[in-house]
């Protein structure tokens, strides 16, 4: 990525910083920046980087001032700077800004199927199918939301089950892949908190293939969930597995959740569950990632 400030003398600076920065001259790198900044004090990318830079040189609490005034400029946080003050240990994050998941998204979108399918062995599209066959065998659904559909991988997976076929997602880059495969009959691009909450009893299937790892405090979603499914209708997703409270963002930016945490939310909820299997959906680094799937349903 190409960052510009729009000032001439002041992205010459930024250049010469991340230069000196890759030499490993980090003191002369932070002072250029400094200067850099004098320029150009509201460019929110500058603010940015300067942050990391703190962040990499261990000063922490430099670099928490750093991010926060980032944050001032950039209350969307669409660089990530409260996931960066979280993995650092800095600051505890319920949370990802939509603006950050949407950027980090367009970025992705255009290799994800690649990445994710080869590189990383995803299959969680293949484990909901194939759990939902298993367990509601010879079942249809008249409309079905996916919710963080992504490219479509979860949407193709399920296709032949479902009359109409709604996908959602933050991401316009990655709706723009799904819609290239013409799997979906509608694409919203939104959160899945708002198409949820337009639904009502409305839905008698809704699906979230790794895309809840993304979202913390999973509370609001699943009641959310409750009040847009027609009865005995669905919900099926999967989720990265901690063993500490509630749940915590990891170092790769994505959420994993208590087991406990996550059933409590669910019959809160009002929904039932009806399976919960322990099984892995991706790796990192060649290992599986623990993880759980989860098939609930709503009375009928
Ligand atoms: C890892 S991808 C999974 C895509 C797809 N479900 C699949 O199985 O291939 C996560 C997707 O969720 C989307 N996403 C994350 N948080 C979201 C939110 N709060 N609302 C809507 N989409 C979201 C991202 O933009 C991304 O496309």
């Amino acid at each position: 990525m190409t960052l510009t400030s729009g000032n001439p003398t002041a992205d010459r600076r930024f250049e010469i910083a991340m230069q000196l920065r890759e030499r490993g001259d980090e003191q002369a790198a932070l002072e250029l920046m400094g200067q850099t900044l004098e320029l150009v004090p509201a460019w929110p990318e500058g603010r940015f980087v300067l942050a990391e830079m703190l962040a990499a040189a261990g000063q922490s609490q430099a670099a928490t001032v750093a991010f926060e005034a980032y944050l001032a400029i950039d209350p969307g946080d669409s660089m990530g700077a409260a996931a960066k003050l979280a993995a650092l240990g800095l600051a505890p994050v319920r949370s990802l800004s939509p603006a950050y998941v949407e950027r980090l998204f367009d970025q992705y979108a255009k290799r994800f199927d690649k990445a994710l399918v080869e590189g990383l062995k995803y299959n969680a599209p293949k484990q909901i199918r194939d759990a939902l066959s298993a367990h509601f065998p010879g079942r249809r659904f008249a409309r079905c939301l996916d919710l963080g559909c992504g490219t479509g991988l979860m949407g193709a997976a399920i296709r032949d089950l479902v009359t109409t076929l709604v996908g959602v997602d933050l991401s316009a880059g990655m709706l723009a892949e799904a819609k290239s495969k013409n799997i979906y009959d509608e694409l919203a691009h939104s959160s899945l908190q708002e198409a949820l909450t337009r639904e009502r009893v409305s839905v008698d299937l809704i699906l979230a293939a790794d895309v809840l790892v993304y979202v913390g405090d999973l509370a609001p979603v699943m009641m959310a969930v409750a009040t847009a499914l027609q009865p005995g209708g669905l919900l099926a997703f999967t989720l990265q597995v901690s063993t500490e409270a509630e749940f915590r963002l990891g170092a790769d930016q994505r959420f994993s959740h208590n087991e406990g945490y996550v059933t409590d939310g669910v019959s809160a909820a009002g929904l039932n569950l009806m399976t919960l299997t322990h099984s892995s959906f991706r790796q990192e680094r060649k290992i599986d990632v623990p993880g759980l799937l989860i098939v609930a349903a709503i009375s009928a």
